[in-house]
């Protein structure tokens, strides 16, 4: 890991283990042209890329006049309105009105630390072995000043970016527009590939073309959303898995976003990600700054499964805080889908019982506990307990249910409130709503104005006085609709395009708060299942509710997607009840459990009443849980094969950081006739190693599994599967 400034040639380079990137400062004009970013390479006198004095086309005789050359120059950063056409970094409302903004380069600092984001999540070294390059550049006319943060740690490709803003004139400056990633790139025939999704379907993979013009992801809801996700990879023409280029993008932030590949005249690509500019207008006043979030950039020569496992310990390694992080969670079970709002204490302490006697070991209450929610219609908001369901009240239940040996966990929706709701009727005003329109309603319940000091007092304290009242281990933060009608009854007139932006600051703030006072809380959060499943939330949360979809078969598509980027040990996984809520199919219970053993594992049925088979399954569930729990947290993930792209079959394997032991799950979706037995071609084992397959004599070196193959017994008909651990002798 290194960061350089090559002072003869102008040229910054960051080097992280396999990979260089390369930016140069342009003579007299001080932009910033960007040079290089792929493998690793020695040298920096490249300056020669930039090709300064060439004109591309025939009117423009002069290659350095100002227009021409901006529009076809590879930045690495780009300005606004001041002749380069295509997509810019940064915009402004200044003082006169206008909305130009040209930087030029002014100095630069190299420190061996990385200062955290204010108020935000954001990476961060335990062991001191980062290093961040700042380069500072400024605009004269409109005097403000823009400062570009790259960081790098010892044991990653990862290239974390952030840009400061300070407004250093003496009259307020309205900030419209701010990317911390904005650079161009030559196009090689790359591919983008974008995660969307809908309820129950989240982060699906899908590919595209880059056609000339603007390809973008972004979502203005107020949240990273179903829809899309922020994140999106460029894969070169011949990348797979285990193959190719790729540079993947992924912004450490749980609100509006935008990711864009623009392809211009010159076949040339504008690479950007930031907070989407729709609806958001920041007003710095004198010597005020705005900070962006973090975006996380990753280039692997390897493939798509390289980036992923750099993303996977990027993100272990330097994001995630909690102390459960590596640990074995609890095994829950939840009582959602077992019971939905029809429940009170004497079923809740029936399920616990239940459930001890197979292993279970955490009961969490759902939605429907507070207020008089015996429906979705009312009472979010009023977090006083509904005594007539929870007799005896919240903490004879929790002891209850400590007695019959379970953890208690808990559900809230904490920055949400329902037009029905006592909270609602005493402030109106403390809606995000804009005076004289209806406000849109979404499960009759609106959003919180979380940008008012008061109202993120009123919520903690709605929250906490709960955890204070009985002995509760963990939280489910939910967040079940969409953020419309901008506008906030707090906030000065020039301030509400900053309500989308403030609103996500204060989600962070109420979570920060609740980790100081509860330090050992296990906190989950969940957005209408996978609405919210982003690295800004991973900073808070060490596991995220995946999808409300928990058909073991259709999770494989959403697993798939959303461990492309997260490690497993953050995928809420549950076994549910079939025929299943959403789909209506039936899967074997041991399949159900296969599949959510890729991820932080529990139940989410009535374990009373599901049939006596499948609960004499949960033992051996729970007792597989914690003997892989710690590889599959801990170790490399690889893909081997996808369902989601071949209608057939899905298998991955984990392998040990030392390559020791290895887990593979194997799930046969569609059975076909005349089959031989499957031999399956592993990955990331060491070659040289003898593997022995568990509960069997079988034994077969590393290089013949991954070269010729493992055989997987035919396995009994449709949605069957199989999970197979390897150690090395
Ligand atoms: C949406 C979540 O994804 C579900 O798991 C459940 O908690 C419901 N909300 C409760 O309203």
């Amino acid at each position: 890991m290194n960061i350089t400034f090559d002072e003869k040639n102008r040229v910054f380079k960051i080097d992280t283990a396999n990979t260089s990137y390369i930016f140069a400062v342009v003579d007299t004009e001080g932009f910033l042209g960007h040079i290089y970013y792929g493998p690793y390479i020695d040298s920096s006198d490249v300056t020669y890329v930039l090709r300064t004095e060439e004109y591309p086309f025939v009117p423009s005789v002069y290659a350095r006049e100002k227009s021409p050359f901006l529009d076809r120059f590879l930045h690495e950063f780009s300005g606004n309105g001041s002749g380069d056409f295509r997509e810019s970094g940064i915009r402004v409302k200044d003082p006169k009105g206008h909305s130009v903004v040209a930087l030029q380069y002014k100095g630069y600092r190299i420190i061996d630390d990385k200062p955290a984001l204010p108020k935000m999540p954001s990476t961060f070294a335990k062991d001191g072995k980062v290093k961040t390059l700042m380069v500072e550049t400024y605009d004269p006319v409109i005097k403000l000043e823009v400062v570009f943060s790259y960081s790098i740690f010892e044991d990653s490709d990862a290239i974390i970016r952030t840009v400061k803003v300070t407004n250093k004139s003496e009259e307020k400056i309205h900030l419209t527009k701010i990317y911390p990633v904005c650079f161009d790139m030559e196009d090689e025939g790359y591919k983008m590939l974008t995660l969307h999704g809908g309820w129950a379907k989240e982060r699906q993979i899908e590919v595209r073309d880059i056609a000339h013009g603007r390809t973008n992801i972004g979502t203005y809801c107020g949240k990273s959303s179903h829809q899309e996700h922020p994140f999106f990879a460029l894969l070169g023409p011949d990348t797979n898995d285990d193959q190719g280029k790729v540079y993947g993008f992924n912004f450490v932030y749980s609100g509006n976003f935008i990711g864009q590949v623009e392809k211009n005249q010159f076949d040339c690509l504008r690479v950007s990600m930031g907070i989407n500019p729709e609806n958001f207008d920041f007003c710095l006043e004198s010597q005020e700054e705005f900070v962006s979030p973090e975006v996380v950039s990753i280039y692997s020569n390897d493939g798509l499964g390289k980036m992923t496992r750099e993303f996977h310990d990027l993100y272990r390694n330097h994001l995630i805080r909690s102390e459960y992080l590596y640990k074995d969670r609890p095994i829950l079970i939840n009582n959602w889908e077992a019971t939905y709002f029809d429940f009170d204490t004497d079923k809740l302490i029936a399920i616990a019982k239940e459930a001890a006697k197979y292993g279970i070991e955490m009961l969490v209450m759902d939605d429907g506990w507070f207020g008089k929610r015996n429906s979705d219609e009312l009472s979010l908001g009023d977090w006083d307990v509904n005594e007539e369901k929870i007799k005896g009240g919240l903490k004879y239940l929790v002891d209850e249910v400590n007695k019959a040996g379970l953890k208690f966990g808990i559900w809230f929706e904490p920055e949400m409130v329902s037009l029905d709701s006592n909270l609602y009727r005493e402030h109106p005003d403390w809606i995000i709503s804009v005076p004289d329109r209806e406000p849109a309603q979404s499960r009759r319940q609106f959003v919180l104005d979380l940008t008012r000091r008061e109202v993120i007092e009123h919520v903690y304290e709605s929250v906490a006085k709960i955890l204070r009242s009985a002995n509760i281990e963990y939280v489910k933060w939910d967040m079940n609709r969409q953020i419309s009608d901008l506008g906030s009854y707090g906030l000065d007139v020039e301030r509400q395009g900053e309500i989308c932006h403030r609103f996500v600051l204060g989600v962070y703030e109420l979570q920060e708060r609740l980790l100081q006072e509860f330090p050992h809380l296990l906190l989950e959060n969940c957005s209408s299942g996978g609405a919210r499943f982003d690295p800004g939330m991973l900073y808070y949360s060490p596991q995220i509710w995946t999808s409300d979809d928990t058909d073991a078969i259709e999770r494989l598509g959403i697993q798939e997607g959303t461990a492309l980027i997260y490690p497993l040990s953050t995928l809420g996984a549950h076994v549910s009840d079939c025929p299943n809520h959403v789909l209506g199919r039936n899967v074997p219970f041991e399949t159900r459990g296969h599949v959510a053993m890729a991820g932080t594992f529990g139940y989410e049925l009535d374990v009373t009443k599901i049939p006596m088979e499948d609960r004499l399954q949960i033992p051996k569930q729970v007792e597989m849980y914690h003997k892989y729990h710690k590889l599959v947290s801990s170790g490399d993930y690889y893909r081997i094969l996808s369902y989601k792209s071949n209608g057939l079959n899905d298998a991955y394997i984990i392998v040990s950081k030392d390559k020791s032991e290895a887990l593979l799950t194997y799930v046969q979706v569609i059975n076909r006739p005349n089959r031989l037995s499957r031999i399956l071609k592993l990955k990331g084992l060491d070659g040289s190693k003898i593997y022995k397959v568990e509960d069997s004599d079988k034994k077969y070196k590393g290089d013949v599994l991954m070269n010729i193959g493992l055989p997987i017994e035919n396995l009994n008909g449709d949605f069957s599967s199989v999970m197979i651990h390897l150690y090395a002798e």
